[in-house]
């Protein structure tokens, strides 16, 4: 199957409308990155200043489901039966409940795929780049990596939500230093590895950039436009941190959950609330409010080279004036590969080679390293 000029959004609100009562024409997309960057969407209502503070709204829900995830020991640790064995826990871990699971948490399954960086740099000065910044994983992992005695030598961030950099530089200058801290404000599909920052006192053939691309960030887009973005970005040699939520096979019962349940995290509904937003300064899931639903969809989509792969998607509702009916807001449309897809995607859309993967005990997330070929 040749691989679809056709934007990814488009191509799954049409899968959506095949899979519901929904028409098409209802639903109101938008390319991902348009919910993180001011010029987009037009707020309805447009000051400067309440637009500032949807970005950060934005950026601070992200940023708190990794605290969440982070903090909580036992997360994805693959207790079955158990409240605290899947991400959706992160929200309410304070059940008091930490004895170990079956596998890795959430945490530990990070720190390893962050031991395997610093095997794979092997010595070699390192630059840290990071595509859409989070402070909670950036430390751990910087901090890991500083520990583990790796020659670090940069950190950038790149980033399209202006609001981003404050709070990244804030969370991380502490632990690597101002004097290492550079920062972009960009679209990353229109950047490549010539226009990061040079690395004091090194050429650029002597440095080796370990670019992380986390949060699920990976299933917002096509492969077929990610790969060759994350192949402009790097150079032979650089390595790559990937985390995506997978979706187990379709014979093994458990798990097949675990992504409905993220998507139903006050986080997520918040998010999807800020976005409404946008549309209609009214908007509000909150209980009694029936002009706006918050709708969660799983529907399959075929994606050249790797088959046909499922989307999680979530649609908000908005009334149309005068008693017409409402519109869609397509707010979150993520691919969830299988851990076989995912490899797939990787080898076969861009110039990587998977090095390794560390999966969580309940096998829903998994952090794949790969390394740029020539
Ligand atoms: C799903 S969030 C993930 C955030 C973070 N990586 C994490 O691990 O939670 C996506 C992030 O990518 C950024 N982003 C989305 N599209 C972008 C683009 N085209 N260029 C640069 N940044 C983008 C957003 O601002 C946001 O910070």
């Amino acid at each position: 199957m040749p691989a679809t000029t056709i934007p990814f959004n488009v191509l799954v609100a049409e899968s959506i409308a095949t899979q519901t009562n929904i028409s098409p024409e209802k639903i109101i997309v938008l390319d991902n990155s348009d919910k993180y960057c001011p010029d987009a969407i037009k707020p309805v209502s447009s000051a400067d200043h309440d637009e500032e503070k949807s970005l950060e709204a934005i950026f601070d829900t992200m940023a708190a489901l990794n605290r969440a995830a982070l903090s909580d020991q036992s997360l994805c640790t693959g207790r079955r039966n158990s409240s605290a064995s899947s991400l959706t826990s992160a929200s309410s871990s304070d059940s008091g409940e930490t004895e170990p699971g079956e596998g890795m948490s959430f945490r530990t399954a990070l720190l390893s795929a962050t031991d395997e960086l610093v095997t794979l740099a092997a010595g070699r000065p390192v630059r840290y780049v990071e595509l859409g910044p989070e402070p909670w994983k950036s430390q751990v992992i910087l901090s890991h990596l500083l520990k583990a005695g790796v020659n670090l030598r940069q950190y950038v961030g790149i980033d399209i939500n202006p609001e981003s950099e404050r709070t990244m530089r804030a969370a991380l200058t502490p632990i690597i230093g101002e004097e290492r801290f550079a920062y972009l404000i960009t679209d990353f599909y229109k950047t490549s590895a010539d226009d990061l920052p040079p690395v004091p006192g090194l050429d650029k053939e002597s440095v080796v950039s370990v670019m992380t691309n986390l949060g699920f960030q990976e299933g917002n887009d096509l492969p077929s436009r990610l790969g060759p973005m994350l192949t402009r970005l790097t150079k032979p040699g650089d390595l790559l941190l990937s985390e995506m939520q997978v979706l187990p096979p379709d014979d093994e019962e458990f798990g097949q959950n675990a992504v409905e349940e993220f998507y139903h995290l006050p986080e997520m509904l918040k998010f999807s609330s800020l976005v409404g937003k946008k549309f209609d300064d009214k908007f509000s899931l909150e209980e009694g409010k029936t002009d706006y639903e918050y709708i969660f969809n799983l529907v399959p989509l075929e994606v050249s080279e790797v088959g046909e792969v499922r989307v999680a998607t979530t649609l908000v509702s908005l009334p149309v004036e005068g008693g017409k009916g409402k519109n869609y807001v397509l707010t979150n449309s993520c691919i969830k590969y299988t851990r076989k897809q995912f490899e797939k995607a990787r080898e076969k859309l861009g110039k990587f080679g998977v090095r390794a993967e560390r999966e969580t005990g309940d096998r829903s997330v998994v952090f794949q390293i790969a390394e740029r070929r020539d």
